[in-house]
């Protein structure tokens, strides 16, 4: 990964930049990176906060010969990868919250936005988005997100070499990436539970089509969010967002 890298000073999204050159036929495993991005986007239409010098603002190209369905597993698999490098540079181990947020103590430290390109029966690309607070100090987030955003430096008291982390975090990526292209989600899986923080506790799973509350049992072999509610029903979660109780 990475061997093409669009290396920007400043943009308004890295993802948007990754979707046109994906549209203008870029090779699988363009990277495009930024010190700052002046409209980052989140999930929902929310906007992700990308200050300079400070995170990692990053969009990868992946062209896998898959059908759509398959394209959430790839939020799984980048948060895998994020968690370990997190725990390879900085010590810390963080928790990921099904199914694509990271924290550490109740914090989001990184956001996973995944995004497609795609026909009825084919993948074209996927554009993995991955925001990561690295270095910002707490006067660096905007008030309304001193209760639900951190940084690696806050949470180590340390700063943190965002060269590492990026180049620990692409080896991680196309590692976890060769392994499922070869073997599916299957082999992910077990690691990917050993970072989860909702399963077995109470939840609530906002969907399109409503709320579902109950507890978190686990995830399938196809990445799919499995919740027993409390008349023990089981019902399975291809998209939500998951509020912990
Ligand atoms: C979320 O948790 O809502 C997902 C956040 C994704 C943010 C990243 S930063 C790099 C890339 N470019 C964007 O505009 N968004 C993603």
């Amino acid at each position: 990964f990475g061997k093409t890298i669009h290396y920007l000073e400043s943009t308004d999204s890295t993802q948007k930049v990754a979707h046109r050159l994906a549209q203008e036929g870029c090779p699988d495993g363009t990277l495009v990176i930024a010190e700052e991005q002046t409209n980052g986007r989140g999930r929902l239409a929310r906007v992700w906060h990308s200050p300079k010098y400070t995170g990692i603002w990053m969009s990868l190209v992946l062209r896998p010969k898959l059908p759509p369905a398959k394209a959430p597993q790839f939020t799984l698999i980048a948060a895998v990868a994020v968690a370990q490098a997190i725990e390879d540079v900085c010590k810390i181990s963080p928790d990921i919250k099904w199914p694509n947020d990271l924290l550490l103590n109740g914090k989001k430290i990184t956001g996973i936005l995944t995004e497609l390109q795609a026909d009825s029966d084919k993948i074209d690309a996927i554009i993995m988005g991955i925001g990561m607070n690295v270095n910002q100090k707490e006067a660096d987030f905007p008030i309304e997100l001193h209760d639900i955003a951190t940084s690696l430096a806050i949470e180590t008291g340390k700063e943190i070499s965002r060269s590492n982390l990026v180049k620990r975090l692409l080896e991680n990526l196309e590692k976890y990436y060769l392994i499922y292209l070869k073997n599916g989600f299957a082999p992910l899986k077990l690691l990917w539970e050993s970072y989860a923080v909702s399963l077995g506790k109470d939840i609530i799973a906002r969907t399109i089509s409503g709320n579902i509350a109950g507890k978190a049992l686990g995830i399938t072999d196809e990445g799919v969010l499995k919740i027993q509610d409390y008349n023990g029903q089981i019902h399975e979660i291809y998209s939500a967002d998951i509020e912990i109780k």
